[in-house]
């Protein structure tokens, strides 16, 4: 029997709800295929917040290190002002164990509808890989009441420490913003080359850049030429670049025609959505924030308070997380297991179906159906 260490940080909203039925999904598989977990439970998120001014402790990342991975919600709550949870918790994170990976894979259910028409037959089966530590995500920039910048600024990444001074001025007083996005050679590498093996893992000869040099071509110029240069280990492999907006239009027309969507950050966050929708909801849509240390599984999805509380959170994207980070720690059976589970499942009943995709049955009616599936 071997035993592992899962930090569980359940969130806000609809986190606590899906990561609930995770728990009781992964327990189930370890049952049947003997493995253990241990979880280590964090309360961080909006409650703890405003009960205690507590965000994210530093002996909780000391702690959290020491686990084998870690299984996420969500979190941000309309209670708090928007990036106080998210940057201080969830980006924290992400930075602080250098996930410099996020890992969305996007595949289509034969039983739940493409909201756009796929010819017979035709499947969704992409992934995103999303570069998580750099772009605009950098935390780099200032609010100014009348125009005028001078402010320090530090970015620790596990790749180097950004110090820099923000210093600017638009002459007339009037309140303006500014924020910065960073790329770097070291930071595209990894990427780009984690985007090419993939690629080569799962037999496909193209990766996809999405990128947008043509309007913002200081950092997006420079990510074509250093993706081009890197793409030049890759005989076998076409890179193609294409413009973010026309990846878009194409995704809706055309979903099956991508396999290895390589993102910076921001256009990786907001073409994993998409891909969610084009699967059948934010509630199918899976990933990981994979690096070197502690990495840590987490639905596309966030805390959506516009159903919290009501049972309509689908919880099938925090089950194929849960799955993803089996596969993670090495327990390859324990994850087909829960995979093979949620496409019975879904395969099954309609009317048993998550409520997001037309049928009747809450976050918790999900988890214990999916539960039964496993073998
Ligand atoms: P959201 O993803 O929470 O919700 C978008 C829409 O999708 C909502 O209508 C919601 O009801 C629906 N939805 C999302 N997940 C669903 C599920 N599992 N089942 C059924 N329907 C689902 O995005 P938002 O409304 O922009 O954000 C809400 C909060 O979550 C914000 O505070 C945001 O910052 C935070 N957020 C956190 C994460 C994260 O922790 N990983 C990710 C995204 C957003
Ligand atoms: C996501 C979320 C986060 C992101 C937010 C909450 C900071 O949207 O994980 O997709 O932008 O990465
Ligand atoms: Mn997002």
């Amino acid at each position: 029997m071997k035993n592992y260490s899962i930090a569980l940080l359940p969130g806000d909203g609809i986190g606590s709800e899906v990561s609930a039925e995770a728990v009781k999904v992964v327990e189930a598989a370890g049952k049947c295929h003997g493995f253990k977990i241990e979880w280590v439970e964090y309360p961080f998120g909006a409650a703890h917040y405003n009960k205690t001014g507590e965000i994210l402790p530093a002996s909780a990342l000391d702690e959290m290190g020491k686990c084998d991975a870690m299984l996420l919600g969500a979190v941000g709550d309309p209670s708090v002002k928007p990036g106080v949870l998210e940057r201080g918790i969830l980006l924290t994170l992400r930075f602080h164990f250098d996930q410099y990976i996020n890992l969305r894979p996007a595949r289509s259910f034969e039983s739940v509808p493409c909201p756009v028409s796929l010819k017979d037959g035709v499947t969704i089966d992409s992934v995103v890989v999303r570069e998580n530590t750099e772009d605009f995500y950098m935390g780099i920039g200032a609010v100014s009441e009348d125009g005028s910048f001078n402010k320090p600024f530090e970015a620790k990444r596990g790749l180097y420490n950004l110090l820099g001074n923000l210093e600017a001025d638009f002459g007339d007083r009037f309140p303006a913003a500014l924020q910065i996005g960073a790329l770097t050679r070291p930071g595209i590498e990894r990427v780009t080359r984690y985007a090419f093996d993939l690629a080569k893992k799962r037999g496909e000869n193209k990766v996809t850049l999405a990128s947008k040099a043509n309007a913002v071509p200081f950092l997006y110029g420079f990510l074509d030429d250093e993706t081009k240069r890197i793409a030049k280990e890759y005989p076998n492999i076409e890179l193609k670049i294409q413009n973010v907006d026309a990846m878009c239009y194409q995704l809706a027309r055309t979903p099956a025609a991508y396999g290895v969507i390589l993102c910076p950050n921001l256009f990786g966050d907001i073409v994993s959505d998409l891909l969610s929708a084009l699967t059948g909801g934010l509630g199918l849509g899976a990933g990981g924030n994979i690096g070197d240390k502690l990495s840590m599984f987490e639905p596309v999805h966030g805390s959506a308070p516009d159903i919290a509380g009501t049972g309509k959170a689908n919880p099938i994207a925090a089950i194929l997380c849960a799955a993803m980070m089996l596969d993670h720690i090495g327990e390859s059976a324990g994850a087909k297991a829960v995979e093979a589970a949620v496409s019975s499942y879904l395969a099954g009943d309609a009317s048993e179906k998550p409520i997001e995709l037309g049928g009747n049955a809450n976050a918790q009616t999900v988890g214990d159906s999916v539960a039964r599936y496993i073998s």
